[in-house]
């Protein structure tokens, strides 16, 4: 009977609350900063690597890093994270990345 009681009281509680509004809210987000650096096939770099994360993660990889790494790290965002990046692209994309990072 104490049980029933408390249970009608939640209830009664519940619907004085009345039913839950939904409002719109808008957010305006900061502009991106991060941004590849200007090169010869940046173009390549852009369209294939900014689906999924910002530039940040490349700026922030140790500088001077050479072909074989910027290689390796393309063909591990295809393979591992199946980054849908252009085979005609690739090569593009490495010399970029090897001459610019
Ligand atoms: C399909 C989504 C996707 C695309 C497209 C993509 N990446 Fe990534 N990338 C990831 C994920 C997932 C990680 C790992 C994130 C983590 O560990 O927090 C990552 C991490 C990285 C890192 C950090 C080091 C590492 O190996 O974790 C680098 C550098 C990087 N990506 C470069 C690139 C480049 C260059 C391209 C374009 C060829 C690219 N990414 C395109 C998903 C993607």
């Amino acid at each position: 009977m104490k049980t029933r009681t408390l249970l009608l009281a939640a209830l009664g509680l519940a619907l004085a609350a009345g039913p839950a509004r939904a409002e719109t809210r808008s957010y305006s987000l900061p502009d991106e900063t991060a941004a590849f650096r200007p090169g010869p096939g940046v173009e390549a770099a852009e369209a294939n690597c900014s689906l999924c994360h910002s530039a940040d993660y490349i700026g922030t990889q140790p500088p001077h890093r050479g072909a074989a790494f910027w290689s390796a790290e393309v063909q591990k965002m295809i393979r591992t994270y199946h980054a849908p990046v252009e085979q005609a692209d690739v090569q593009a994309i490495v010399d970029y990345l090897s001459r610019t990072y």
